[in-house]
């Protein structure tokens, strides 16, 4: 049976990104005018008064600091608080496709391979633009690629559900050769008038080039096993879907944009993933000491502090387990892929490495890794 190895990732970063200090002050300047509209309502005590973010409460919280954006103009205009992204003609490549290119290109040069070696793209993300064609396939045009893609979404677990995917492709012959790309357009589903979320994501492009060991380049990275769970949840949830066209609340009612409750997400997740990190572990007969680094999923830096404790014994420093929160903000299921993809290079053959996304659904998956070559 071949054995399946990661050969090379690719990331696209967009050119915007947006400070707290930039978040807050739009946030603030549209709660304060909403106050001002709802003045009467106010005070009669029919609604409450919306309260000012601060950029104080959002670093301690979750570790962010910034994050990169399609469209900085939209989500700062305290009169739209949303991104916006103009509509493409047919002709034209989409923009989440066009996304997804670039990044996958970054992953196919680093392999040094071409678009004509890959088998079959997987386009695993939170959100795909449209509903059909698949964004997959018109990634797969795009790039030239032969065989077969498609689209699969399991939120921020997408990525680490497609390496399995593509894994289990190349386990079974069925591709030799397999792109897994991550275009995560967060702000469009993030409620930029929500003071308890309008912080979280950011957006971002990765890709990851699963193959057959014996057609990898000489450095990759094995993959020693890899581990799905999910667990249903109301706790993360978007109600946005193709029957909301007879919604009497319509299309950008609040809950057809991403809603959670953060608390209730933080306790469950937490001790769901360090337990089915620990189990992985044993069942591959690795220790967790054994692990050079953990490459965790990208929510909240208190988050990934809890579960490295619980898996290792002590807080993992940075470099046993590198954030990117700082200027990434949560990219979903890209990143722990940002993280390995950035934070990878000194890691030596034969030292091995933990991807780990979690997220809505819920849905967890584990990805060990060896450097090789
Ligand atoms: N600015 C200032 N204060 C804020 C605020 C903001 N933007 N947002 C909330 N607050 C306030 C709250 O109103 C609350 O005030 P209170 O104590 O007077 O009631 C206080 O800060 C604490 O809010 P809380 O929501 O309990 O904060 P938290 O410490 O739980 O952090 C999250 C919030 C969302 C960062 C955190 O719960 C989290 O990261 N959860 C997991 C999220 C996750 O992984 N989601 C998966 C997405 S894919």
């Amino acid at each position: 049976m071949p054995s399946p190895v990661i050969s090379a990732t690719g990331l696209w970063t967009p050119p915007n990104s947006i400070s707290n200090e930039e978040l807050v002050e739009s946030y603030n300047a549209w709660a304060a005018m909403w106050n001002i509209e709802n003045a009467a309502e106010i005070q009669s005590g029919l609604l409450e008064p919306k309260q000012p973010s601060s950029v104080e409460f959002i670093e301690k919280a979750s570790g962010i600091k910034a994050r990169y954006v399609i469209d900085k103009g939209g989500v700062l205009d305290p009169g739209i608080m949303a991104p916006r992204i103009d509509e493409r003609p047919n002709e034209q490549i989409s923009i989440m496709a066009e996304m997804g290119v670039h990044a996958a290109r970054d992953a196919l040069k680093r392999a040094g391979r071409e678009a004509k070696d890959v088998d079959a793209v997987i386009c695993a993300a939170s959100n795909m633009q449209r509903a059909y064609p698949a964004m997959a396939i018109e990634i797969q045009d795009a790039l030239g690629i032969e065989g077969f893609a498609f689209d699969m979404n399991v939120a921020c677990s997408s990525a680490t559900f497609g390496i399995q995917t593509a894994a289990d492709f190349i386990r079974s012959g069925n591709a030799r050769s397999v792109l897994v790309v991550n275009p995560e357009i967060c702000s469009g589903h993030l409620n930029f008038t929500d003071r308890d979320s309008h912080f979280i994501f950011g957006d971002v492009a990765t890709a990851v080039l699963v193959e057959a060991e014996e057609f990898a380049p000489a450095r990759h990275w094995k993959i020693l096993g890899t581990k799905l769970k999910t667990q249903f949840s109301n706790n993360i949830r978007n109600n946005f879907g193709f029957l909301n066209r007879a919604d009497p609340d319509g299309i950008g009612a609040p809950d057809k944009l991403f809603v959670q409750e953060g608390r209730k997400v933080f306790k469950e997740v937490v001790p769901m993933v360090a337990e089915m990190i620990t189990a992985h572990l044993a069942e591959l007969s690795l220790q967790p000491a054994e692990l050079r680094r953990m490459w965790l999923h990208q929510a909240n830096a208190n988050m990934n502090r809890l579960i490295s404790s619980k898996v290792l014994g002590h807080e993992a420093s940075e470099a046993e387990s590198p954030t990117v929160l700082d200027t990434y903000a949560n990219t979903s299921s890209a990143g722990s892929i940002i993280a390995f993809h950035l934070h990878s290079d000194d890691i030596a053959a034969g030292q091995k490495g933990l991807i780990c996304s979690f997220g809505a659904g819920y849905s967890a998956g584990t990805v060990v890794v060896e450097r090789a070559g």
